[in-house]
């Protein structure tokens, strides 16, 4: 099993007690809403145990959640049954969904969504470069991006130095320190324009980039 999954495995169980739906919470549902349209074909990356997943489907046609862990994807099916929502699937993927090394998944045809949601996984990604081409193919013409990002690249000495000893402990998986500017030029090198680039949450410090593909 790959660290990574093995790490998110072992907090599927206590990941949902940590999320706080507040007044943020329901702008950023708000905000990808305000980017989908009622019969949208989503793609959700890392969506551990679906909460934003299942909160989106609501607002669209369909939309498939992919995690590398198989503990939160198991999670994810049974919050979607339980809660009725039809329009929702999961499945497990490879931790190297990039680039190009599932082409056989029929779930994951090229050019089959209408937007991509990838919510706090970009800095996690073995790839990001390579997986945000994937990414990119996964799309149709025109379609959207929707990211959100911890670029801890730029954040202190300070608070980068606590994320290092929090993977050197275990205690955080491993993580990409990605700066803004970065991010925003591998997305535009993958073939995307960038469209928003903005932290909305002071707090949270993610960085939210929407991005078309041309
Ligand atoms: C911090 S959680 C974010 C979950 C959710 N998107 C949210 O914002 O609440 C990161 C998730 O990404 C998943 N993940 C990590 N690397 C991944 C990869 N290469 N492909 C797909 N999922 C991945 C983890 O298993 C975990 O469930």
């Amino acid at each position: 099993m790959a660290a990574s999954e093995e790490f998110w495995n072992k907090r599927a169980e206590r990941y949902d007690a940590k999320t706080v739906k507040g007044p943020n919470y329901a702008k950023r549902i708000e905000r990808v809403k305000a980017w989908l349209h009622d019969t949208a074909v989503v793609l959700d990356v890392g969506c551990a145990s679906a909460e934003i997943t299942l909160d989106i489907a609501p607002h669209v046609g369909q939309i498939h959640g992919i995690d590398v862990s198989a503990g939160m994807i198991e999670l994810a099916r049974k919050k979607a049954s339980e809660r009725g929502i039809h329009n929702a699937r999961f499945s497990r993927t490879d931790p190297r969904i990039s680039p190009r090394n599932i082409p056989d998944d029929p779930d994951l045809a090229e050019g089959s969504f209408d937007a991509v949601t990838a919510y706090s996984v970009i800095h996690l990604l073995e790839d990001v470069p390579g997986t945000l081409v994937r990414l990119h193919d996964l799309l149709k013409p025109g379609g959207k991006l929707i990211t959100e990002t911890p670029c801890i690249g730029d954040w202190n000495i300070g608070w980068k130095m606590l994320v290092k000893l929090a993977m050197l402990f275990g205690m955080a998986p491993q993580v990409v320190m990605l700066k803004v500017a970065e991010l925003e030029s591998m997305i535009a090198d993958a073939g995307f324009e960038v469209m928003e680039s903005k932290v909305y949450n002071p707090k949270s410090r993610l960085q939210c980039i929407m991005a078309k593909k041309q």
